[in-house]
């Protein structure tokens, strides 16, 4: 909890890192409202991140160098118990020192002790210093695709139907 100021800070950077390579808007044309909720140190989703003992800093000296979130699912994917990464982040000034590697490692060897038999991981196809730190660590990445449907576009039908 007492990380919760820098750990915030660090995963916006992280996330407006991304947008600056992706999306046309300026981060400061975004609602406020909209950013509150973004990553998994954000409002409504912090909590969970916090108590699901899956989710660490890399910390030195008082400062925050990395993060990584994730939780317990069950029953996903025909499997028990399996560990989802939801986002992990390194300062830019502390990267390719092995801290992702040693966070990711310390999430799936947490996630074994815990009784998990596999690690899913939210990789952006595009990301390749992710995709290749995943990859140091054993992760494959097989062609599965995930179909979405934002519930919040859900015309609903008639009730009979
Ligand atoms: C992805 C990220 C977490 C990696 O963290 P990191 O601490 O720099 O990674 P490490 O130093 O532990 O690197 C481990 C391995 O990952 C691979 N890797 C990491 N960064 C890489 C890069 N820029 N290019 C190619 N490979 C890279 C290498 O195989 C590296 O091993 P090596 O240094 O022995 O070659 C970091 O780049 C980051 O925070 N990016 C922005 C946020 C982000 O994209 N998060 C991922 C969301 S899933």
């Amino acid at each position: 909890m007492k990380d919760l100021i820098k750990v915030r800070d660090l995963e916006l950077d992280c996330i407006r890192e991304y947008f600056s390579k992706t999306i046309e808007n300026r981060w400061e044309d975004f609602d406020e409202e909209w950013k509150a909720k973004l990553g998994a140190s954000g409002r409504g989703s912090f909590q969970l991140y916090l108590e699901s003992g899956l989710s660490f800093v890399a910390e030195e000296d008082g400062e925050i160098m990395g993060f990584i979130f994730a939780q317990m699912l069950h029953h996903v994917y025909n499997v028990e118990n399996l560990v989802w990464i939801e986002n992990m982040g390194v300062h830019p000034y502390f990267r390719r020192s092995g801290i992702g590697y040693r966070m990711l490692r310390k999430v799936a060897e947490t996630g074994a002790d815990m009784g998990a038999t596999v690690v899913h991981s939210a990789i952006q196809p595009d990301n390749l210093p992710s995709i290749m730190l995943h990859k140091k660590l054993g992760f494959f990445m097989d062609r599965r695709e995930v179909a979405l449907l934002d519930l919040n576009d859900l015309k609903r039908g008639p009730k009979s139907v």
